[in-house]
Order: structure tokens, then C-alpha cells, then sequence
């Protein structure tokens, strides 16, 4: 089995280069780089005009399996993430019963191989049941194939519970994955506290309520040497304390969603749940920090957050509709709109918050694209521009606040060890 990416530019997010290159790919293996290689008995992909990556990785996704079928399953979850160019996901945990033992993640392990669509890594759970309380039994989570440990949907509330596990978690040699959030503050508000959620009478959950939890974390970080990647950044104030500890040199990551670099909080007026989110879309200062964060470099990820849930489930009053968003068939669209059409990020740079710099934070040896490799490849169009239609998706969830909305750059086509899994070309 041969294969020819012909006529691409390769976009080396280690090197940060971009060169013009055929890609030669054999029993699932980048064999060869070169300029007019021989077609032989290859199948040949024409890529003229396209951007070959390696294979792009999200780092933060919801697959819903076991427990929520309804929701997403891991085949629709994992059609979705090849769709949208992704040819690996981490998944979080928060799936019923919660990824916090070995025979769930073995399940989610086993439910993936054969089905020939991306890779997962599963995201073990910190404490039991994510309730904050007890530790899960983490050195066996890793034992089990866990690639980094996380409550997701739920803060680890009490310090010192996250300081234990940021000892152990650093015993196993695994990052901790924080979703900051203070209960406290957020005390059931529902979207961004500011001028918006007076307007529309809505609670407001203040930008604080992620800041104090960051700034909790980074100190328990520096207390106990635990590398620590902080989800789904939101606002002005986190960026700059993330900026701040990796200014101290400390273990400190951190990732930003396609949504939050996008819409602020007046994308809630109409009260469409779809733009219901935790953390909730920010005010505009927010949104260009987050944006001045992927530029400097303080935010290495681009990850999704791709969390679908029904529509009967969102249909309903926007303060009791679930937080979140599908991600993973809009992500590299929004990232080349908003971020590399923009001159924001180089299409080296964007590629690398999405291949390389999650690998490095997961301990999983992806992300290179160079011959002897194993061939995980995405190619973009950069040029190819498409309205977002979610009756198209593959996912179960329909759940997007950007329908409607066109974007620029898509993902062509995703090969997974040398088989291409989805093709638009
Ligand atoms: O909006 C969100 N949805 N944020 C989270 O942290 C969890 C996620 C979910 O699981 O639905
Ligand atoms: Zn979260």
C-alpha cells in the first residue's frame, strides 16, 4: 500500500517551516520526503495549494461513552473528530460511571481500536466520581492507559485534595488537566458577569471565578513540582497569571477554545442555549487576551472543549440548559479565520498548538511530521471556505453557536497510520 501527497506545502510545527514537499507513505509509515517523487503504483493525492500537518490532536474532548450515549458516542464522536482533521483526541472523563478506574478506561480503550477512525487517549478522573472528595485511584489509571488526569466539568474544589493529587500525579508522572473554576463564585450563574448578563437579566459568573482557581493551581503546582495545564482559559486575568508562572519558569500550560478566541458574551443576547458554555464567553478585553496569549506563546493548545448534548436537552430556558459546545468539524476552520488569516499565528504556529504541544503535554510521541514517522497526516485547503451547516456534522450534537457562520481553511483529508479515515478532496 503506497501513497503520494503530491505538490503540498509541509508544515513542520517543530521546525516552525513550511517547505514544498511530496510526501511518500508506505505500510502506514512516512517513507520519503522529496521534490517530484516517483508515482510508481502509489495512489497520488493532489494536495497542490494545500498545507500537509501532521495529524492534528485535540487535547479536550467529550466523548460521552459510557453513559451518555444520547449525547455523542465514541463512533460518532471520533467520525466527528476526523471530519473536522483531527486524527487523534484525549477524552475527558466526566462519561457515567466516571473515568476515575481502570475497567473504564480499558472500556473506552477497547471500544476505539477497530473502529479505523482517530486514536484516543483517555483522561483519568482525580477524584472519585469527580466529586472532589476522594482520590481516584490514579497509578492505576495510568496502568490502564490514562495519559493525564482531570475533573472536567467540575473543579476540584478543596486545596487541599488538589495537593495530593498533584503529588501523586507527579509521582506517576502525569500532568494535571485544571478546570478552574470557584463554586463559590460562579453560585449558579449561567453566562459572562458584566454589562450582557445585566441586560439580559441573566447571573453572571465573573471572570474571578476562573482567576482565583488558576492562581490556586499554579501555587499548588510550584508546591508540589506537578506539571499543570489549565483548560479552557477565558479571561485577560488568567492569561497574564499563566504568563506570569511560566515568566518564573514553573510546569504551567495552558489551552484556549476556538469559541473563546472567537465570540464575547454578546453572542448570548437572543438567549440561544448554544451559547452556553463553562467557562461562559467572555468580554471583548478578555477575547483579545486570549488572542495576545496564542500570539506570545503563553497559550500553547488549541483544544475544543467538543461537548454535544441533545437538543431537547438545550431546548430549554437558558438558566437550566447544560453548558457546552460541539467543537471538533469547526475547529481548524475558526483557528485559520480568526487566527491565521489574521496574521495572528503562522500556519506553523497554529499547527503546533494543535499537534505538537498537546503531544508534549500528554507524554505521547505524535505531533512530528518527518520520514520514519508514523503517517497521522491532515491536510488543509487554506483557501476552501464552507458555512457551518450542523445538519452536516457527524456528530450527535448539533449544539453550535456558529451555524450559519462562514469560515476559511478546512480540513481536506485525515489519514490515521497511513489509512485515509475522511476525505473531502
Ligand atoms: O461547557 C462545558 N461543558 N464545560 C465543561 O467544563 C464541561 C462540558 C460538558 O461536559 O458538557
Ligand atoms: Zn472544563
Amino acid at each position: 500500500m503506497k501513497i503520494l501527497i503530491k505538490g503540498g506545502r509541509v508544515v513542520d510545527p517543530v521546525a516552525e517551516t513550511e517547505k514544498n514537499l511530496d510526501v511518500a507513505i508506505e505500510d502506514g509509515i512516512i517513507v520519503e520526503f522529496g521534490n517530484n517523487l516517483k508515482e510508481d503504483s502509489a495512489e497520488v493525492i493532489d494536495a497542490v495549494g494545500m498545507l500537509v500537518a501532521p495529524g492534528l490532536i485535540d487535547m479536550h474532548v467529550h466523548l460521552r461513552e459510557p453513559g451518555y450515549e444520547a449525547k455523542e458516542t465514541i463512533e460518532t464522536g471520533l467520525k466527528a473528530a476526523v471530519r473536522g482533521g483531527f486524527t487523534g483526541v484525549a477524552c475527558m472523563p466526566n462519561t457515567k460511571p466516571v473515568a476515575d478506574n481502570q475497567t473504564v478506561i480499558s472500556y473506552i480503550i477497547d471500544r476505539t481500536s477497530g473502529l479505523g477512525l482517530a486514536r484516543v487517549w483517555p483522561i483519568g478522573a482525580i477524584t472519585r466520581g469527580s466529586k472532589g472528595e476522594e482520590l481516584a485511584e490514579m497509578a492505576d489509571l495510568k496502568k490502564a492507559g490514562a495519559v493525564a488526569f482531570s475533573d472536567d466539568g467540575q473543579p476540584v474544589t478543596g486545596a487541599g485534595i488538589m495537593r495530593r493529587a498533584m503529588q501523586y500525579a507527579r509521582m506517576v508522572g502525569l500532568t494535571i488537566i485544571a478546570h478552574c473554576e470557584e463554586p463559590a463564585l460562579v453560585a449558579g450563574g449561567s453566562m459572562h458577569e458584566g454589562f450582557m448578563s445585566t441586560r439580559l437579566g441573566l447571573k453572571g459568573i465573573p471572570g474571578a471565578a476562573e482567576e482565583v482557581m488558576v492562581a490556586r493551581d499554579i501555587i499548588l503546582s510550584e508546591l508540589t513540582g506537578c506539571p499543570l495545564h489549565i483548560a479552557h482559559v477565558s479571561t485577560a486575568g488568567s492569561v497574564r497569571l499563566v504568563k506570569e508562572a511560566r515568566a518564573r519558569g514553573l510546569k504551567v500550560t495552558a489551552e484556549a477554545t476556538p469559541h473563546h478566541f472567537t465570540l464575547t458574551d454578546q453572542a448570548v443576547e437572543g438567549y440561544s442555549t448554544s451559547t452556553k458554555v463553562n467557562p461562559p464567553l467572555r468580554g471583548e478585553e478578555d477575547v483579545a487576551a486570549v488572542r495576545q496569549g496564542l500570539a506570545d506563546g503563553t497559550i500553547d493548545v488549541i483544544a475544543t472543549d467538543h461537548a454535544p448534548h441533545t437538543p431537547e436537552e438545550k431546548e430549554v430556558e437558558y438558566d437550566r440548559a447544560p453548558f457546552g459546545m460541539v467543537g471538533l468539524e469547526t475547529a481548524v476552520g475558526l483557528v485559520w479565520s480568526e487566527l491565521v488569516e489574521s496574521g495572528i499565528l503562522t500556519p506553523a504556529r497554529a499547527v503546533a498548538k494543535m499537534t505538537i504541544n498537546p503531544a508534549r503535554i500528554l507524554g505521547i510521541e505524535k505531533g512530528i511530521i518527518q520520514p520514519g514517522a508514523v503517517a497521522d497526516i491532515t491536510v488543509i485547503d487554506p483557501a476552501r471556505e464552507e458555512v457551518v451547516n450542523p445538519n452536516e456534522f457527524a456528530s450527535k450534537g448539533r449544539n453550535t453557536p456558529f451555524a450559519g457562520r462562514k469560515i476559511k481553511g478546512l480540513p481536506v483529508l485525515t489519514m490515521v497510520g497511513g489509512k485515509i479515515v475522511f476525505s473531502r478532496l
